[in-house]
């Protein structure tokens, strides 16, 4: 929740995509629900973290957020592969996540987890003065 609450404002919003950092009593009940969470630790500090949930046959990443002085040295692709590794080896075969074209390292990470680009959606704007 920490982790997440730091890194909130980074990610980027748009009309399409949007994040709030979770509450505690969201991540209860995302648990309660039988969400999976996958961290990586330097000692004892949460440095990155992705959490998905299963909807129907299909599980998704809800968020995946890594520390801003730790990114770049791939744990978020890491903690993504752990979670897609595990949750295969359980019998899972559908795994979706999100992201908006403006978020390089989070494209970057899902195209090299093999995550394959649904239709884009794409947002008009039209200026009235
Ligand atoms: C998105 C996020 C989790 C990625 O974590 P990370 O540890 O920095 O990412 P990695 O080091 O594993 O890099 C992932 C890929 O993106 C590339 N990449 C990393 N940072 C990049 C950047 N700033 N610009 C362009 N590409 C970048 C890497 O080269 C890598 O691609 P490769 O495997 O082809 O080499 C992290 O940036 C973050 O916490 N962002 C804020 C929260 C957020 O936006 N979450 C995702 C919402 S969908």
């Amino acid at each position: 929740m920490a982790l997440e609450r730091l890194t909130a404002d980074d990610y980027p919003v748009t009309p399409a995509t949007n994040h709030v950092a979770p509450t505690l009593d969201v991540l209860i009940q995302l648990l309660a629900e039988g969400a999976r969470a996958w961290g990586a630790f330097t000692g004892d500090e949460l440095i990155g973290v992705t959490l998905l949930k299963s909807r129907g046959e299909r599980w998704n990443s809800e968020f995946t957020s890594v520390l801003p002085r730790f990114r770049g040295r791939g744990i978020g692709s890491a903690v993504k592969a752990a979670s897609l590794v595990a949750l295969f080896n359980d019998g899972h075969r559908w795994f979706s996540t999100g992201g908006a074209e403006s978020n390089s390292a989070s494209l970057g990470a899902n195209l090299a987890l093999g995550y394959v680009l649904e239709p884009r959606w794409r947002t008009y704007v039209k200026s009235l003065e």
